[in-house]
């Protein structure tokens, strides 16, 4: 196996926040990853937001903003919420860039080269009134198999048929309520058939799947393979297809691709481009898939088969979890069981659900459930009362009984090494085929042993006849906590550093290989707070009770907001005098120039109706090449002092707004030299 591994969590759509239900996966990918770094291996950790589609578009167009504001938005708050719940991807991007544009040109090409795309006329329902095709979530009616009323166009949620959104009794659009009607437009679809027998051979390699995984998909591939439509008609937010007028490639054309483009922005930001290549190209890692149960098809299908006609890396694993249920049930919005990740924070450390999720996950793809009841009982039992507990009472004991230093090396101590080192091995085992729930298992035994061998033994009556005795039994259980701490240290970073330093270690060790050292020997002890508090099965529930809607009325599914915006603080109040003593002025660049020893600035030579041209430096030129400015009307501040630059003297500034630094126009029609109020 190679030792670079590859490691991807799902693209989480940027049309809503994060919940409970999707941090199933992303902590659970962020404790396999730092588990891999602790066996030795370079593990790098890439996700993005996935930015396209019609529900994105229509979103965004209910929220009245950009669809590419839209999704910057919420591609802010993911990350946030990510990076408070200790998810540390080595890079989120985006599938709404220029990387994952150039890389779906790519395999679109090698798609189109190998004779894989055919066009051809598809009938679907459009909505007259919205003027705009409609996906088959858009369509609801009646069940054709049992009859069931407000069902969706794919699947009824009653009797579990699936069927094609025509096969809909009295459909109507979910959009405006109207009965929808056919209409046909030409589309392109993969042919996947002339794709089968390689698809087969990687499905017939062993270990890609889950063996219950790989059955269904057996069944899929038994059943026959059907073209796969890639195309979508405008309305669409998504890239364009070249050469194709008014149609969009298919949102789960370019969501997969962005792991590509994510590992390309990862490579360029760490100054090794050749990385990428190295990886995707020429497929020197182990690539490893972090997925729902509900997105099997897609990353065991569809995504293979582009992998495989532009000759780039194919997966390695794919890991499918199941689904969280909440007491028993779908997480509901009614019920506040549909926790978003920024209400457990306003509540309760991002810890507890780590450790929870970690110990109730195994390598299948069943679904777990979180109830306040066992969620409290588990975070008592196995980290407050069991690992904190030996840590902090160990070293208080050491610390307030004796002198806080640690025994010197003995005999009865080495002879637990061999038993705790196989227990690490299993452990280590464990974290590998994503059974966490066995690795913690596993962490929590040792810590159980330092506590009975506490209990069991006595040191607070010892010390009084025997101190050194004490101190022998002290620095035993304290060797086996640390042992516990490094198995449980991918699941709880921050606590496993607070233990650390609660043992007297520096920072603590990297490796698993380190995990039963028994080092804690001659040193002293550190210090430190509580490592973890007791929580009741209420603290959950009051996080349920802020969950619940305000207004009972709220539908359950579909109301989705644009997050707040992200803007800069607004500056402090000033006067209408204040400003109108900057001189705002439209003016006419004349001429602009790039300057071969400044990469980011343009000379320009504007006209403000002076009677002569102003000569100004702007920041523009990784923005615009000069051509494309030559012949712009632009907003000038004429009465800025003069500035001696390298190149020359600037004779004012160019108004442009954002990142982009794009600049801001007066409009073609505004005459040259008229003031800005
Ligand atoms: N955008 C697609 C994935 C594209 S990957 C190229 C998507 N996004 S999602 O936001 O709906 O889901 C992201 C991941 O979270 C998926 O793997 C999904 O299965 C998982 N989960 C979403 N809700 C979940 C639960 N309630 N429980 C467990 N995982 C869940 O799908
Ligand atoms: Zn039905």
């Amino acid at each position: 196996m190679s030792d670079v591994v590859l490691v991807t969590a799902a693209l989480p759509y940027a049309n809503g926040s994060i919940h409970l239900g999707h941090l199933v996966e992303y902590i659970m990918t962020d404790i396999y990853v730092r588990a891999l770094r602790m066996t030795g291996k370079e593990a790098i950790f890439i996700c993005a937001d996935d930015t396209h589609g019609t529900p994105i578009e229509l979103n965004a167009r209910k929220a009245g903003v950009a669809p590419e504001e839209f999704v910057a938005r919420f591609a802010k708050e993911h990350l946030e919420d990510f990076t408070a719940f200790g998810i540390a991807f080595d890079s989120f991007h985006s599938t709404n860039s220029e990387e994952n544009r150039r890389w779906v040109h790519e395999i679109f090409d090698a798609l189109k080269a190998k004779n894989l795309i055919e066009k051809r006329p598809l009938e679907q329902f459009y909505d007259e009134q919205a003027q705009q095709f409609l996906p088959d979530r858009f369509v609801k009616g009646t069940c054709p198999f049992c009859g069931t009323s407000e069902q969706f166009g794919d699947v009824c949620e009653a009797c579990g048929k699936t069927y094609d959104p025509s096969d809909l009794k009295e459909p109507y659009s979910v959009l405006t309520n109207t009965k929808p009607v056919r209409r046909t437009s030409e589309h392109l679809f993969v042919n996947l058939q002339t794709l089968e027998h390689e698809l087969r051979a990687w499905f017939e390699e062993e270990g890609h799947l889950q063996p219950a995984i790989r059955n269904f998909v057996r069944g899929w591939l038994e059943a026959g393979l059907k073209d796969w439509c890639i195309s979508r008609d405008t309305p669409y937010f998504g890239f364009p297809i070249p050469g194709e007028p008014g149609k969009y490639f298919y949102v789960w054309v370019d969501a997969p691709i962005g792991y590509i483009s994510s590992t390309e922005a990862w490579a360029k930001s760490r100054g090794t481009p050749h990385r990428l290549t190295e990886l995707w190209r020429e497929g020197k890692m182990k690539l490893v898939h972090v997925i729902g149960k509900d997105i099997v098809y897609f990353h065991t299908l569809f995504w293979p088969a582009l992998l495989a006609s532009a000759n780039l890396k194919k997966p390695d694993y794919v890991h499918v979890h199941g689904f969280l249920t909440v007491e028993g049930k779908k997480m509901s919005k009614t019920r506040g069981t549909f926790v978003q990740a920024r209400t457990y924070l306003e509540h309760l450390d991002p810890l507890y659900l780590r450790w929870f999720y970690a110990s109730r996950l195994g390598s299948s793809a069943d679904d777990i459930d979180l109830s306040a009841e066992e969620f409290a009982n588990i975070v008592n039992a196995e980290l407050v009362n069991n690992v904190a507990n030996l840590v902090s009472r160990g070293a208080k004991f050491l610390a307030n009984k004796i002198d806080g230093k640690y025994a010197s090396d003995f005999a009865d101590l080495r002879s637990y090494q061999a038993e705790i080192q196989r227990m690490v091995e299993e452990a280590i085992i464990c974290y590998e085929k994503f059974d966490q729930a066995g690795a913690m298992s596993l962490a929590t035994k040792i810590a159980t042993r330092g506590n009975r061998i506490f209990q069991e033994n006595e040191p607070w009556k010892l010390v009084k006849k025997d101190p050194e005795a004490a101190r022998k039994i002290v620095t035993l259980c304290l060797n086996l906590a640390r042992a516990a701490v490094v198995l449980v240290a991918p699941a709880a970073p921050d606590f496993a550093q607070r233990a650390y330093k609660m043992l007297g270690l520096q920072g603590g060790p990297q490796r698993f290989a380190e995990a039963v050292a028994f080092d804690l020997l001659d040193t002293k002890v550190g210090d430190g707070d509580i490592l973890a508090q007791r929580i009741s099965k209420e603290h959950l529930e009051r996080i349920f009770e802020a969950s619940k809607p305000v207004n009972p009325e709220a539908k359950s599914t579909t109301a989705v907001s644009a997050p707040a915006p992200i803007i800069e603080p607004i500056e402090d109040e000033i006067t209408i005098d204040t400003f109108s003593q900057i001189d705002l002025r439209v003016g006419l660049v004349v001429d602009a120039q790039s300057i071969p020893e400044a990469k980011k600035l343009l000379k320009l030579s504007i006209d403000l109706g002076e009677g002569r041209l102003r000569t100004i430096f702007a920041g523009l030129a990784q923005i615009y090449n000069p051509d494309e400015l030559t012949g712009k009307k632009v907003v000038v501040v004429a009465n800025l002092k003069p500035r001696k630059m390298r190149f020359g003297v600037s004779e004012g500034m160019v108004l442009a707004a954002g990142k982009q630094a794009s600049i801001i126009d007066p409009g073609a029609e505004t005459e040259i030299g008229s003031r800005i109020s």
